[in-house]
């Protein structure tokens, strides 16, 4: 049975696509059968971070409207095994994407025996983000350690017990997972973010995993690589921790102390 898990945060810029794109690598790495969905209709992310933006043919609303099925309109990734990208559209209204047509996309992509499905929220709480995460039976709240975004993480909380499919129908709630990303074990220090207890105190939900700022993240981005291909990086390693708690495993947290400066750095600055 597949796992429907949507990447949401509430607040834009937080990380949520490269999240969906590392995730849904690592998930497929390990031996799954991923699909990635882009729920950000307009904008069209996930297919650069994935590296596939130039293979788009058929998207997302092409399948609601019937225009293209999903053998069509699905991108096979060309690096990692049973990895399928759907990416959004570019162009067409963010209406085009409805609950009736979103949930047939969900039961195919169910009946092509999917192991994990994965949707990519567009930020905010408007229809696009409330697509992404009805059907979903698990989410990632991906936040970053500060207030404003820990707030706006605590509203999408909120809308997943009550906007649900599985809220609607009395089911047992969307399993709510928190990812904080962009840590910044310095400014934490200096008091100008906030700790992982405490944003850990101020949402309750369990930690699935730490993501460090790094510029390894960027560099991946524009190669259109997820970053967790990146084996070496802290950020694709604090990935591949996530995903492993995902599948059950007990991992320790890394990446959460400021680097202790060595002897030459320390005399010779840097
Ligand atoms: N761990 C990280 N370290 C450094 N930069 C990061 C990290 N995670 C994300 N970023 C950067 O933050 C920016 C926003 O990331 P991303 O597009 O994944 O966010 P998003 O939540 O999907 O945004 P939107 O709400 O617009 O969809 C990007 O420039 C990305 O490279
Ligand atoms: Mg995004």
């Amino acid at each position: 049975m597949a796992r429907i898990i949507v990447v949401t945060s509430g607040k834009g810029g937080v990380g949520k696509t490269t999240t969906s794109a590392a995730i849904a690598t690592g998930l497929a790495l390990t031996g799954n059968k991923v699909a990635v969905l882009d729920f950000d209709i307009g904008l069209r992310n996930l297919d650069l971070i994935m590296g596939c933006e130039r293979r788009v043919v058929y998207d997302f609303v092409n399948v609601i409207q019937g225009e293209a099925n999903l053998h069509q309109a699905l991108i096979k990734d060309k690096r990692v095994e049973n990895l399928f990208i759907l990416p959004a559209s570019q162009t067409r209204d963010k209406d085009a994407l409805t609950k009736e047509g979103v949930g047939r996309v969900l039961d195919e992509l169910k009946a092509m025996e999917f192991d994990f499905i994965i949707c990519d929220s567009p930020a905010g709480i408007e229809t696009g983000a409330l697509m992404a995460l009805y059907y979903a039976d698990e989410a990632i709240i991906t936040t970053n350690p500060e207030v404003s975004s820990v707030r706006d993480s605590d509203r999408i909380l909120g809308i997943l017990d009550s906007k649900s499919l599985r809220a609607e129908n009395g089911l047992p709630a969307v399993k709510q997972h928190l990812l904080l990303t962009r840590y910044n074990p310095s400014r934490v220090t200096n008091g100008d973010m906030l700790n992982v207890t405490d944003v850990e105190e101020i949402l309750r939900i369990s930690l699935l995993g730490v993501i460090p700022e790094s510029q390894s993240v960027l560099n991946a981005s524009n190669k259109g690589e997820p970053v967790i291909l990146d084996k070496e990086s802290d950020a694709g390693q604090a990935y591949a921790d996530a995903v492993a708690r995902l599948l059950g495993e007990d991992r320790p947290f890394r990446f959460l102390e400021e680097e202790k400066k060595g002897f030459f750095k320390r005399l010779f600055g840097g």
